[in-house]
């Protein structure tokens, strides 16, 4: 990640926006490697995350506002950078969103997408693309937008597709990565935590014709996942200029 603080050097005092906020994890990670800004903006469509994001970081130059990335109450070129972190994939138009951010942005600004993908992940990694597949598909029952995550090809042509150019592309959090500091306890906590995230979302859907069969997915997965192991899945960086 130091290949952000690399990249972002070059942006004195600069404005920012992250889009899809939540509780400002994004904002957290630009914050160790922004040497300085003007301010800082996350706007989410969810008023309760953007609460718990206000909490978390108390400071005058970050608001959090409630706004679609649809359709963003900013001036036209009024950003040095803009953000969206792990959120296109629950996104039901996201070229709007794209769009909307590119608009925003000054000529020469930049464009950072991050986001976890699906493709050339180890075996343990593939436990937390399932799993998290798998509470996809049940918001997609609860009627909320989540979708498969996408793979890295597929992220590069969202990306190419509103016309930016990528100056920088990498993975980070590798399988590779996580070996040497993730002890087999805390991967067993991790799946610990999912499935009980799951068991949750199971519960919203119980009364649905869909219930036992993600009820037996999820105890075949209990079964075959703890034996696999789990690490988080790589995420890709992708920083653009307009
Ligand atoms: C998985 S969270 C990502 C949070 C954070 N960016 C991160 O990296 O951890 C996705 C967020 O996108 C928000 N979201 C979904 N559609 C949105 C939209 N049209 N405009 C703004 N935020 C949206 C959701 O409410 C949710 O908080």
């Amino acid at each position: 990640m130091e290949r952000l603080r690399e990249i972002l050097k070059t942006s004195v005092r600069p404005t920012v926006l992250d889009v899809g906020t939540g509780q400002g994890f994004f904002i957290k990670t630009l914050l160790e490697y922004l040497s300085s800004y003007e301010f800082i903006i996350g706007i989410d469509t969810k008023e309760e995350v953007l609460a718990k994001a206000r909490e978390i970081h108390k400071n005058d130059r970050i608001k959090f506002i409630s706004m679609d990335g649809e359709n963003i109450h900013f001036e036209d070129n009024s950003m040095d950078i803009v953000c969206i972190s792990n959120t296109l994939h629950h996104l039901p138009n996201k070229k709007k969103v794209l769009m909307e951010m590119k608009r925003v942005l000054k000529t020469n600004g930049f464009f950072i997408v991050n986001e976890m993908f699906c493709d050339n992940q180890s075996q343990k990694q593939l436990s937390h693309v399932q799993l998290h597949h798998l509470q996809g598909e049940l918001d997609t029952l609860l009627d909320i937008c989540h979708n498969k995550t996408f793979t890295m090809q597929q992220l590069t042509d969202i990306v190419e597709d509103i016309d930016l150019k990528i100056e920088r592309i990498f993975e980070y959090n590798t399988s590779e990565e996580q070996a040497g500091e993730t002890k087999p306890d805390e991967e067993v906590q991790m799946l610990d935590e999912c499935f009980a995230a799951l068991e949750i979302k199971l519960e919203k859907i119980k009364g649905f014709p869909e219930y036992g069969k993600y009820e037996a997915i999820l105890n075949e997965l209990k079964k075959e996942l703890y034996n696999v192991g789990f690490f988080t899945a790589s995420e890709l960086m992708i920083v653009c200029k307009k």
